[in-house]
């Protein structure tokens, strides 16, 4: 018996060699950009190594001293990204993305698909998580002066992922295709419709219709599922690439980072592992307690009684729209974008010295008040530009339902 045992362990003991050396030969030190991609590995390969030793000089690799826990929050909105990204793919499994199909569909999923209901409210309620997540990582970055020169690169890219994330949430709201999805979205491009020069333009091209119809939800859907995936991947990897080529920003008060810290294997990784632990907890927690609700199936014709908002965004924009009109809702938009021009004009290298912390605060608790009004919203805004029965029975242009 002993014999066999030690006869087994040695051919496996031999197979393990084995294979390691296939492993090697077949692949180079390029293959750890794969690990490096998904958030696992972030010091430099040297593609001159074999793949075991380039892996190990990676792994050694260490970070400044002065990264902390609040460096984690970048690591911890792309988790969210991922979980979004696989509970999306399951979604896709059973939703149809059409006006006569679509809120069946759902329906499906949270009661007849097994676990369907959690995968469908992991994805809604890591939605507003994600949102908060990026802006608390970009507050960090603000607050740290971290956008300074060199890094005006990053902070641009970074705010194109932040306009991408609110954007997957904006076209995946309209897909349940029930009355507060229908009618949210018909009030937003409403406001947006009567804005000057480029308003009209944006909503004809998202609407696809005279109204918000099956065109509009086909569009959404290409949006959500198609266009903005890859967008948002090209971007990661821009956004990954400049913060490995750069390294992180030195502390405040320092030019550079001078002493080294923990290595990123396993310190930091474990760092932003714990802080997802807990965000995924909080995120299974909110999924299982307070599931989204289904409203009545959309009726282009009837508003509902009562409209409510099932996502962050969503509430930050009607409590815009209701108390300050389009033009407060398109200030505020403003506010948003003027903050890709920041480092441009704040140039100076001392990162304690920040002439333009007044915007920040004002866009950070700007949002946040803003979140605490809109979520005690809870009636239908003015039905403004809903389509009359003529236009329903003649849809323009696509001749869709
Ligand atoms: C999906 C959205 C985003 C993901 C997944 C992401 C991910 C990351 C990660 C992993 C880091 C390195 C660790 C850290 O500093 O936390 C980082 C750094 C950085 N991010 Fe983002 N980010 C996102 C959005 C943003 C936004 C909205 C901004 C600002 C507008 C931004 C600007 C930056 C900058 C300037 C750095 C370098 C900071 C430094 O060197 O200290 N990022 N990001």
């Amino acid at each position: 018996m002993a014999s066999l045992i030690n006869r087994t362990r040695d051919v496996l003991s031999r197979w393990r060699r084995r294979f390691r050396d296939d492993l090697k030969a077949s692949t180079d030190a390029s293959f750890l950009t794969m690990p490096r991609f998904f958030g696992l590995l972030y010091g430099p390969i040297d593609r001159s190594l074999p793949i075991d030793q380039a892996l190990r000089k990676a792994l050694a690799y260490r970070l400044p001293a002065h990264v902390g826990w609040r460096h984690a929050l970048g690591g911890v909105a792309y988790l969210l990204f991922m979980v979004m990204v696989v509970t999306g793919v399951l979604l896709s499994l059973h939703y149809r993305p059409s006006s006569e199909e679509a809120y069946g569909s759902i329906q499906h999923i949270v009661t007849g698909v097994t676990f369907g209901w959690l995968v469908r409210d992991v994805h809604v309620w890591s939605a507003t998580l994600i949102v908060i997540v990026v802006l608390a990582h970009m507050a960090r970055v603000f607050f740290d002066g971290a956008y300074k020169p060199p890094r005006e690169t990053s902070w641009l890219i970074g705010l194109m992922l932040l306009f991408v994330v609110l954007a997957f949430g904006a076209t995946g709201y309209l897909l349940p295709w029930d009355q507060w999805a229908y009618w949210t979205v018909t009030e937003v491009l409403n406001t947006i419709a009567v804005l000057p020069l480029l308003g009209g333009v944006i909503v004809t091209a998202l609407t696809g219709d005279a109204f918000v119809s099956g065109a509009t939800l086909s569009r959404f859907f290409a949006l959500h599922v198609i266009i903005l995936p890859w967008i948002a991947f090209a971007l990661l990897i821009f956004h990954f690439r400049m913060i490995r080529t750069q390294g992180v920003a030195p502390p405040r008060g320092k030019a550079k980072s001078e002493t080294e810290g923990h290595s990123f294997f396993p310190h930091h990784l474990l760092r932003s592992f714990l802080v997802s632990v807990v965000v995924l907890a909080i995120v299974i927690s909110l999924a299982t307690l307070f599931p989204r609700p289904l409203a009545a199936p959309a009726s282009p014709v009837e508003p509902p009684g009562e409209l409510v908002s099932t996502w962050v965004v969503v509430d930050v924009s009607l409590a815009l729209i209701r108390f300050f009109g389009p033009w407060g809702f398109a200030l505020f938009t403003l506010l948003g974008l003027s903050m890709a021009f920041i480092p441009l004009f704040d140039r100076h290298p001392e990162r304690r010295h920040r002439p333009v912390t007044a915007v920040g605060v004002v866009f950070f608790v700007g949002f946040a008040i803003l979140w605490l009004v809109g979520h005690q919203l809870r009636f239908a805004g003015p039905d403004v530009g809903a389509p009359t029965a003529t236009e329903i029975a003649e849809p323009a242009q696509s001749g869709l339902p």
